[in-house]
């Protein structure tokens, strides 16, 4: 089956990243906190934050490095993505040094062998749920081999939850969280925009989330140590380990 066919990011589908471009901060859950979380774990993690090599797969317009790369300039970041279109606005968004840009899909990227790609921290938001649950273990199974010794991978996602009334729920806290963000934040130009969002992304198949459990059973069969979730909240989760 050719990717393409279902997954409406690879063809830079121009609805699909005007929705998401414009709502972000609204439709995914403490994605603030997110992102902050992910800068305090690379403060954690490595003493010293120069020379990283830090791997963003699936970087969408690149918000996520150019927030660390406020705090970290010192390294060289890598950002990939599958759509030419949502890399373009990262590269407009990053126009400074140290910094490289490679469009591929994962499914490529996967299959690519690069005997010098050596990353000391490999991360990836929003994106790895778009990959069925085989060809994720083969994407963890890359990054792994791709990480140095020491090197760490997380990744905020959604999950797949453990039943179907915990998924109902998951999503009412979705929509609960949304709806607060909307009002708490006087968002009125986005009020009614997301009513559909949970029913959208269930029914859409280019999403293909996981269960939480299996993935970071996942991860610590291939060999990452100290695999665990840093964060949960509804669908939305954060979780990795390290080399
Ligand atoms: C929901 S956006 C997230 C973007 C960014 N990481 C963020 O958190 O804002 C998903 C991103 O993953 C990319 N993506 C989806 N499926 C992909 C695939 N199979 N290969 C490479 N990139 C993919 C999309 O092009 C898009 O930029």
């Amino acid at each position: 089956m050719d990717e393409r066919k279902i997954n409406t990011w690879l063809n830079n589908d121009e609805n699909q990243i005007g929705y998401y471009t414009s709502s972000y901060d609204v439709i995914l859950i403490e994605r603030k906190r997110c992102i902050k979380l992910l800068a305090d774990i690379i403060s954690y993690h490595f003493p010293i934050k120069e020379n990283l090599n830090i791997l963003d797969l699936g970087c969408g317009d690149g918000i996520i490095t150019s927030y660390l790369y406020k705090q970290f300039p010192q390294n060289n970041y890598f950002l990939l993505d599958g759509s030419s279109e949502m890399l373009d606005k990262a590269k407009e968004r990053l126009n400074i040094g140290n910094i490289s840009f490679i469009n591929q899909s994962f499914e490529d990227y996967i299959k690519q062998i690069c005997k010098e790609c050596e990353y000391d921290f490999v991360f990836s938001s929003n994106a790895i749920h778009h990959l069925d649950y085989f060809k994720k273990n083969e994407l963890y199974n890359k990054i792994f081999k791709e990480l140095k010794y020491d090197g760490m991978f997380i990744n905020i996602d959604v999950v797949l939850p453990n039943s179907n009334e915990s998924e109902k729920l998951q999503f009412k806290m979705w929509s609960n969280w949304v709806n607060e963000t909307i009002t708490n934040y006087n968002l009125t130009e986005q009020i009614g925009k997301h009513d559909e969002l949970p029913k959208r992304y269930k029914s859409s198949p280019e999403n293909k989330p996981s269960k939480l459990v299996d993935q970071l059973d996942m991860l610590q069969k291939i060999g990452f140590r100290d695999v665990d979730c840093f964060f949960k909240y509804s669908i939305f989760a954060m979780f990795g380990g390290v080399k």
